[in-house]
């Protein structure tokens, strides 16, 4: 507690020790089943983070030619890097290509097309996955729902026969397997079995149609729990995966992916705040801390409830709105939040604050981001 009031806040704090107590729970499970994961980087980039991640065994999932990059950058083999996306660039794809990625999870016919001409500037065979939208509801918030058909991810399954017939004439694109991934923070596990149901259907009909995949990719998505980070300090691999070897039929020689982002480091994370000032309204009270939507978009993009915690005082409780200093009315952490009575000076913890917090910081109001710490062996650092 001394050390992180020496730092300047707002700061994220990475528990390392529970991030791989987290990643080796998941490659435990996954190893049950023979499963291989890739790491999505879009929840978390962070080096210190992706270093664990590496060091774990882990492939990395990435959105962007720059994710590629520090994949590669961060020792991730360039074979366990799959890089996914609607709208990849030329400049992404050749980049990709030029490091030898493993496979490119194609979301188009044209992405395919295009795909092939600069695989054959590059006289490269380009491995692709089709991402397939499967039309499963995820049963989470609409925003990061990503497997419906009005939604802009993947190609109808019903084009996946015109899709194989094509590929046949592209000399540079070699088809591996099938994509699939219907949003995030899912937390009712009949999601992946409506998920599983629809994959073994569609695994099937390619296989009428003479391609067998040899990678069904499940994508990522499964929850953590917000509402009581302590008791739930990860992911629930072990009924995740079970869940889905219960349902999903595939051959021996055909390898189940995933891509996991929020599960594995959504709860190593928190963000460590200040209480600015305790303002004392007609009709509520506020707490102005020195953290804002800019650090953590999550409750202003899709009302994300994170737990709070006064690690300064202890006294009786009482209820506040917590709240940044952007000028944004939705820049608030949370309503009627009930916490000690709190001072000046106070220092919070937003818990669950690994996923989707400093990858998605920016510089809006001209913030800048502090460095982060680390607690590595129970001890609080930053190198
Ligand atoms: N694969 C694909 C193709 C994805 O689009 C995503 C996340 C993942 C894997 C990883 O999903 P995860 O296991 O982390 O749920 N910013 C939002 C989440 C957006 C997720 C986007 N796609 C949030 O803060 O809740």
């Amino acid at each position: 507690m001394d050390k992180l009031k020496a730092y300047d806040t707002p700061f994220y704090l990475y528990d390392l020790d529970l991030l791989n107590a987290s990643l080796s729970a998941c490659k435990t499970q996954a190893d049950r089943f023979g499963y291989h994961v890739h790491y999505a980087m879009k929840a978390n980039t962070n080096d210190m983070v992706l270093r664990e991640i590496v060091k774990a065994g882990f492939g990395a999932d990435c959105v962007s030619g720059n994710e590629v990059k520090k994949a590669f950058q961060s020792g991730f083999d360039p074979k366990a890097i799959v890089f996914a996306g609607v709208g990849k660039s030329d400049k992404e794809i050749t980049d990709a290509l030029e490091i030898g990625i493993g496979r490119f999870n194609v979301e188009s016919v044209q992405e395919l097309e295009v795909l092939n001409e600069l695989a054959a500037k590059y006289n490269a065979i380009a491995e692709v996955n089709i991402r397939i939208n499967p039309n499963v509801k995820s049963y989470t918030h609409a925003n990061i729902t990503t497997g419906l058909n009005e939604n802009k991810f993947g190609v109808s399954a019903e084009d996946i026969q015109e899709i194989i017939q094509l590929t046949e004439n592209l000399k540079h694109i070699k088809l591996g397997g099938l994509h699939f991934h219907i949003g995030s923070q899912i937390t009712r596990m009949e999601a992946f079995k409506n998920l599983c149901l629809r994959v073994n259907e569609i695994n099937e009909n390619c296989k009428q149609y003479g391609w067998k995949p040899d990678v069904l990719n499940l994508g990522g998505g499964l929850g953590i729990d917000y509402v009581n980070p302590k008791d739930n300090p990860h992911a629930d691999f072990q009924l995740y995966f079970e869940t889905i070897n219960g349902l999903l039929e595939a051959d021996q020689d055909q390898e189940i992916h995933f891509e996991l982002g929020r599960s594995l480091v959504g709860q190593c994370g928190q963000l460590i705040t200040k209480v600015l000032y305790e303002k004392l309204g007609k009709t509520k009270d506020f707490l102005i801390v020195d953290a804002g939507m800019t650090e953590l978009m999550r409750p202003a993009l899709y009302q994300a409830q994170h737990f709070i915690e006064n690690l300064s005082s202890e006294a009786a409780e009482q209820n506040y709105d917590v709240v940044g200093p952007i000028c944004e009315s939705t820049d608030c952490f949370g309503k009627e939040m009930p916490l000690p009575k709190s001072k000046r000076g106070d220092l919070l913890a937003i818990y669950s604050a690994g996923a989707y917090g400093e990858s998605m910081a920016n510089a809006y109001n001209l913030r800048a981001q502090n460095p982060s710490a680390y607690i590595i062996n129970g001890k609080v650092v930053r190198p």
